[in-house]
């Protein structure tokens, strides 16, 4: 199988890994399988000859598990993250839901970032607890605080790096070995880094989650989620989340995906390049009152960015005096960007995510949590998602319409 050799780099193994050449057709891309079920035949494993049926040895039994194109996806994204299996999903939220789900039970506890993606952020503090599981919500920024964090039922970490939507970066391996001391385990999601700039299982994460939707598969035409790790963890997802949770991935996406995958060292590079222009830009416009971006020396944690990031992303925020305002100049005068929620296409995406809105829909932060969220955000920031647009033409973009 390409990509099966060790070595190679993971720029070769974004195009071949997982990749299986159909061998009656010798087709060069992959194949899209769309049965949901797969025959049994005498000597697979499904009819053994003391007649108990070991159907976990078959490859493909039933599309809810996995089939051959999500396979090759999930093989794929599990090379790229320098690990040994992966488990596709339906969606991002599905992906975090499932690791939920199959690591935490009523009586446990779980630490998660006080700041990250809304849906994981509500899913943790609204409805764990009513399965009787314990939240806390912490600044991964402070290491001491995830620290000191710590119960005896404490199961699993879950935080992003950078988190979305402010940016701010988590010491991946400085969690890890708090987690790993506490025998707790650890899920990062790295949907706003791609494996392209962070590998979090190289710096000690046992879980790597990503919302496919977004840079990986880099076209905003398909949903789909990942949690890739030791086989033996995301067996236990897989054997979850694939017969109960049911939020499989459909071969289709899958298919999407893996040729939004092909691209997406090269997309990853330029999109990085046009960012770390746009925020110069921004932060010299006299409209701008602050950005964000972890590739800018100005931000706060500028050094950590660059020790565990091979590049700094395609998302920057940046702060104006009247976002309502600006909000609305925006929505009418941009011509090349859009504006819009989500992130992570080939055309770029900016959105105004208001604090007060954010502290009311999702976080409910108080005190020194909300005075941490305001030193990132302020009252507000335009969350900026760069595309593969000319960098020129964005920035002429974003300057008519800031100034309209
Ligand atoms: C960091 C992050 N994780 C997960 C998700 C959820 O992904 P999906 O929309 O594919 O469920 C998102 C969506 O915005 C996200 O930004």
């Amino acid at each position: 199988m390409p990509g099966a050799t060790m070595g190679l780099s993971r720029e070769t193994l974004a195009l071949n890994g997982g990749l299986v050449i159909d061998p009656s057709t010798k087709a060069i891309a992959p194949n899209v399988s769309m049965s949901v079920n797969n025959v049994l035949t005498p000597g697979d494993g499904a009819f053994s000859a003391d007649g108990v049926d070991d159907l976990t040895a078959l490859p493909f039994l039933y599309a809810r598990w996995t089939n051959p194109t999500v396979r090759q996806l999930e093989q794929r994204l599990a090379a790229l993250e320098a690990t040994d299996d992966a488990v596709a999903t339906a969606t991002g939220v599905a992906a975090i839901g499932a690791t939920f789900l199959t690591f935490l039970k009523k009586g446990d506890h779980l630490i998660v970032s006080d700041v990250c993606y809304a849906g994981a952020n509500e899913l943790a503090r609204r409805i764990l607890p009513d399965y009787g599981i314990e939240v806390t919500p912490v600044n991964m920024s402070r290491t001491e605080e995830v620290a000191a964090a710590f119960q005896p039922n404490t199961r699993l970490v879950h935080c992003e790096s950078p988190c979305n939507p402010i940016l701010r970066l988590t010491d991946l391996a400085a969690i890890a070995g708090v987690a790993r001391r506490h025998g707790a385990l650890m899920s990062v999601d790295s949907t706003l880094a791609t494996p392209v700039a962070t590998q979090p299982l190289t710096l000690g994460a046992d879980l790597v989650i990503h919302s496919l939707t977004k840079f990986i598969n880099g076209h905003g035409d398909t949903l789909g989620g990942v949690v890739c790790g030791r086989k033996e963890l995301v067996e236990k997802i897989r054997s979850r989340a694939g017969v109960y949770l049911g939020a499989s991935m459909p071969a289709m996406n899958a298919w999407l995906i893996l040729r939004g995958i092909d691209t997406l060292f090269p997309r990853m590079r330029a999109i990085s390049d046009s960012a770390t222009k746009i925020a110069t830009f921004l932060q010299g416009h006299p409209a701008v009152a602050a950005v964000a971006y972890p590739g800018l020396p100005s931000h706060p944690q500028h050094n950590l960015a660059k020790c565990q990031m091979d590049l700094f992303g395609g998302v920057l925020t940046f702060q104006v005096k009247d976002p309502a305002t600006m909000a609305r100049k925006l929505a009418a005068h941009l011509k090349v960007a859009h504006y819009a929620f989500s992130l992570g296409h080939q055309r770029s995406i900016v959105v105004l995510l208001d604090t007060q809105e954010m502290m009311k829909s999702t976080y409910g932060l108080t005190g020194e949590q909300l005075a941490d969220y305001r030193r990132f955000a302020g009252d507000g920031v335009f969350r900026l998602s760069v595309g593969l647009e000319a960098t020129d033409d964005l920035i002429a973009d974003l300057d008519q319409a800031i100034n309209a």
